[in-house]
């Protein structure tokens, strides 16, 4: 077990991202908060495990999403085949995670909300995407309980950014 200090002292601080990784600052582009960055070495992306980590995190999620009874509602408003969303999703994550922006290299801006706006997401589509991702988040075997905490709470808050009902 980690002390609480040591364990805050080797956290990134969460911002945003989806830029360049410089800033001990975010910056919000378009008002939407994408990510964060302080120094690459600790960043959650290299402490996740990297690109295999983030890959298998988003094919985890999917898999839940796939199967779990309570995420069938946000499952069908996904494509029948998600090779197209893990893609995706895996290229956000990286860059959001202080990784590669690989996202942002191959699309531009992900302007995520507007994105989602086709889609219907209230609280019910929420719960069930972070039911997802908490899920796949455990099955990674985060060895930092406060990482792990503060990731589940800066994706729980840009989940709930996407609400729009
Ligand atoms: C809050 C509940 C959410 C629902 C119901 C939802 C649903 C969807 C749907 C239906 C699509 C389009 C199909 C696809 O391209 O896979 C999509 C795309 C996407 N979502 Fe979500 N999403 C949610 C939250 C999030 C969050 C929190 C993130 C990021 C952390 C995210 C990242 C993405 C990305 C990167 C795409 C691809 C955008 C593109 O077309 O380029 N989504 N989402």
């Amino acid at each position: 077990m980690q002390a609480r200090g040591l364990a805050a002292a080797s956290l990134p601080v969460f911002l945003t991202n989806g830029s360049e990784k410089t800033g001990l600052l975010a910056d919000e582009i378009n008002g939407e908060k994408l990510g964060f960055m302080i120094n690459e070495s600790l960043s959650p992306y290299n402490k996740l495990g990297g690109d295999a980590a983030v890959r298998e995190l988003v094919d985890r999620f999917y898999d839940y999403m796939d199967t779990l009874p309570e995420a069938q509602g946000i499952r069908r408003l996904h494509p029948a085949d998600l090779t197209g969303s893990r893609d995706k999703l895996y290229k956000f994550l990286s860059g959001w995670l202080g990784g590669p922006s690989l996202y942002m290299q191959e699309y531009g801006h992900p302007r995520l909300r507007a994105r989602h706006l086709p889609f219907k997401i209230a609280e019910a589509e929420r719960d069930a995407w972070m039911l997802c991702m908490e899920k796949a988040m455990e099955d990674m075997g985060v060895d930092d309980p406060l990482m792990k905490s503060h990731l589940i709470q800066s994706l729980w808050k840009t989940a709930d950014h996407m609400r729009n009902v």
